[in-house]
Order: C-alpha cells, then sequence, then structure tokens
C-alpha cells in the first residue's frame, strides 16, 4: 500500500528515524503505526524492504510492513519513497526492560525470551541472507502476551513474546560483533574513512590483496539491489555459511547474559562505549551473579573468542566522566596523554591482529600447509568452533525449563 507523506499525522518522535504516527483521513481510525524513515543512503531501507516482503512471518519477527511512505519532490515526476510504515509494538525493547526491571524478571520469562529468540533465528537461517548481524537488545521489542494464552491460563501465560526487528544489515556495535566481523570491519573503516591518505591507501592495498573483489568504490556492493541478497554488510558477506552461522552465536551468547544476568548491555559504565548509552550497572561482561551453571557455559561456548576471556584489557576504561588508561582508575594524576597513549597502543595490538588474522583466513597464506599459523590466529579458529548451533542452545533451554517447571 502507498500512502502519501502529507496524510501522516505524528503523535510522537521516539528516535531520530523512528516516529510514532496516525494516518489521516481515515474516519474513526486511531491505530498507531511506526513509521520508520528514510536517514541517508537509500540501499538499506530497500534491503530492509525486500527482506521484510519476502521472509515468511514467524511469531518472534516483525511482521510485513503496513506500506510504503511517498512523497512527491519538485520537479520530479514520480513521487518517492520516504520510508515505511510498521505495526507498532507496545514494547519496551529488551534494553529498556532488562534497565527498568533486570531483578524482577523471572528464570521462567528468561528461559522462554531466550528460546523464542533462537526460534527466530532458525527461521531466519532459511530466510534472505539467512543471518541477522544486528541482533542485540535495542533491536528486540516486546509484543502483548497472546489473548490465547491469556485466555487459557497457561503455565506461560505471563511470559511475553520477544519480535526482532531492524532488517537493514548495516551491521553493529563492536561490543556485539565477533572477532572475525569485527577484524574485516576495522580494515575497511581505515581504508575508506581515514583522514590521513596514506592510511587509506595501506589498508585499501591490504584488503584489495586479501578479498580481490573488494573496492573502495563507495557503493561498490550496494551496485545492484537485486543481486544484493545477502546485504550490504562486507564482512558478513565474507563469511562461509557456517562462518556466518557460528558469527550468529557471538551476539546471541552476549544477549543471553544480558537476560539471565538481568543486565541492560554487556558494558556497564565501565567501558567507554558507555558514553553512548549510560546504563547503571556495575556488572561487565563476562561477570556472572545470576546464571544458572548450564547457561554460563552456554554463554561461555558461545562468546568463544570475546577478549573478555582471555589477558588482554581494553587498553582504556571510563572512570566517571573520564577515559583512564586500564587499571588507572581512581588515580588522580593521569593525563589525557597517557589515555590517548594507551588507547593508540591497544589499537595498534588490535589491528596487527585483525591484519594478521585476515591475511591467514582469506589472503594468499590461507591454507597454506607449509606456513606456521599465529597462535592468535589458530586460537580465534579454535575459539569459533566452540560456538554451538542454535539447536544446542534450544535442547539446554528445553531441559533447564523443564527442570524448573519440576521445582
Ligand atoms: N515496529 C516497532 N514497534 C515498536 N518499536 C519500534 C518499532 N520499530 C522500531 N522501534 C523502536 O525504534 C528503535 C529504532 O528502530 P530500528 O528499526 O532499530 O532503527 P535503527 O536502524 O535506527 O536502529 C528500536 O530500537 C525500537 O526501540
Ligand atoms: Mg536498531
Amino acid at each position: 500500500m502507498a500512502i502519501p507523506w502529507d496524510s501522516l499525522k505524528l503523535v510522537f518522535h521516539a528516535h531520530e528515524n523512528i516516529s510514532i504516527v496516525q494516518i489521516g483521513g481515515l474516519a474513526d481510525d486511531e491505530t498507531l503505526f511506526v513509521f520508520k524513515a528514510l536517514m541517508e543512503e537509500t540501499h538499506y531501507m530497500y534491503h530492509e524492504l525486500r527482506l521484510l516482503l519476502s521472509m515468511k512471518s514467524h511469531p518472534n519477527i516483525i511482521a510485513r510492513p503496513h506500506g510504503l511512505v511517498m512523497k512527491s519532490r519538485q520537479g520530479d515526476s514520480e513521487p518517492g519513497i520516504v520510508g515505511f510504515l510498521l505495526q507498532l509494538y507496545p514494547g519496551p525493547t529488551l534494553q529498556r526492560k532488562l534497565q527498568i526491571a533486570g531483578p524482577t524478571i523471572t528464570m521462567a520469562e528468561k528461559l522462554s525470551w531466550s528460546r523464542q529468540l533462537a526460534s527466530a533465528l532458525i527461521h531466519l537461517r532459511t530466510q534472505g541472507p539467512g543471518y541477522f548481524p544486528d541482533f542485540k537488545p535495542n533491536n528486540i521489542v516486546f509484543a502483548e502476551p497472546s489473548a490465547a494464552n491469556e485466555l487459557h491460563h497457561t503455565p506461560t501465560s505471563s511470559v511475553t513474546r520477544p519480535i526482532l526487528l531492524d532488517f537493514e544489515q548495516r551491521g553493529t556495535w563492536y561490543t556485539w560483533a565477533p572477532p572475525e566481523v569485527r577484524y574485516i570491519e576495522y580494515l575497511e573503516l581505515l581504508a575508506l574513512t581515514s583522514g590521513e591518505g596514506q592510511i587509506r591507501q595501506r589498508y585499501t592495498a591490504l584488503l584489495k590483496q586479501n578479498f580481490p573483489h573488494w573496492s573502495p568504490e563507495p557503493g561498490f556492493l550496494k551496485r545492484s539491489i537485486s543481486n544484493a541478497r545477502d546485504g550490504y554488510n562486507f564482512a558478513w558477506t565474507s563469511l562461509t555459511e557456517e562462518g556466518r552461522a557460528k558469527a550468529q552465536m557471538y551476539a546471541f551468547g552476549k544477549v543471553l547474559w544480558c537476560i539471565f544476568e538481568g543486565v541492560p548491555s554487556p558494558d556497564g559504565p565501565r567501558r567507554v562505549e558507555s558514553f553512548l548509552e549510560d546504563f547503571q550497572q556495575n556488572q561487565n561482561f563476562p561477570e556472572f551473579q545470576a546464571s544458572p551453571p548450564a547457561i554460563q557455559q552456554l554463554i561461555r561456548r558461545c562468546t568463544a573468542g570475546a577478549l573478555d576471556w582471555g589477558s588482554q584489557n581494553s587498553g582504556v576504561v571510563r572512570d566517571g566522566d573520564r577515559i583512564v588508561p586500564w587499571g588507572r582508575e581512581a588515580c588522580a594524576h593521569v593525563t589525557a596523554a597517557e589515555a590517548q597513549d594507551a588507547a593508540t597502543q591497544w589499537w595498534q595490538n588490535e589491528l596487527a591482529l585483525a591484519e594478521e588474522f585476515v591475511q591467514y583466513q582469506y589472503g594468499s597464506r590461507n591454507g597454506r600447509e607449509d606456513i606456521v599459523v599465529p597462535e592468535h590466529v589458530a586460537q580465534l579458529r579454535r575459539d569459533i568452533q566452540k560456538r554451538p548451533s542454535l539447536e544446542e542452545v534450544v535442547n539446554v533451554l528445553l531441559a533447564l525449563e523443564a527442570q524448573h517447571e519440576t521445582t
């Protein structure tokens, strides 16, 4: 359905690209919709639309869009698409729920949400690109409990239904991305956006060497909507099918950690990224306080490869309103230059790991039996293999649910 832009009535502007609207001119119809507006590049919007329109429905995946919003522009004979309308789920997002009610969430809810989310990801394996790179608590929103459940007062009647949304498949914050994805993203970011020409050249050359089809041309992956079935995230599209399934488990493990620990983010206020979203939590991934042992084990396996499991720290940490070198929290005499040095050193090390991994995983050194693979590359490969399948996760959750019901 095409809906003219000027028929929309703004009810509430929720988020930079998200507004709650009504369609004007419909007698007595006060239905609220989410208007997801086109912000910058059109290809992500088209990809999301294509996915939403082509996917088979699933109870834990956002419903097909209600309509396209069209706007005429002076000089253009045809109106253009400026966004689309979605069913409004009452929410809140999983992130918000964990923030406001984390400690009060019951074990039955935690198990049920996790199993429903796993079921959504299993469904997605057979739809579109077969993976969901943006899996994180603010892309999960709650629907009202279904009427059927309420009527029957089943043991799950109070358990709500999490819904996955946001199918642009752009990619996610580094917190949720496994190293094998982040590593390619670092190199691409430097090749495309570094302020220094030399750096751009260096990383462009490195990427071309390891991925001959890569190009710094803006939008080389965006060429054609029709052959971009896999989406526009280069790091994810470079993974094999098995690699994608393994990468998917990483964010899943972190979300499991948030659900079972009852906290909104793996990075509490100690991490630098928390300047963006300041959660009041004293706990960081991978510290366990509330997860049952079987869940702890599962989270460990899903997130194998996370730096937090090794000896490497994050270089700098947040200390109130400042960023200081790791371990120097609460020191009065820390200069900005020291924090910058610590951050630079950390990134130099991280980039060296990334460059080497990409060369051994994709480039000319891949598959060569005559050269010794660096230990961190071999370790990451082993870690990736440790990550379980979604089916294994479901089995663990079902077993725990059965145990929980009988106690
Ligand atoms: N259909 C919806 N129902 C309820 N809330 C929604 C819906 N779509 C989006 N939102 C809210 O808007 C936020 C941003 O939407 P999203 O599709 O994730 O866009 P972005 O690409 O900007 O992350 C979500 O985190 C969620 O809080
Ligand atoms: Mg989002």
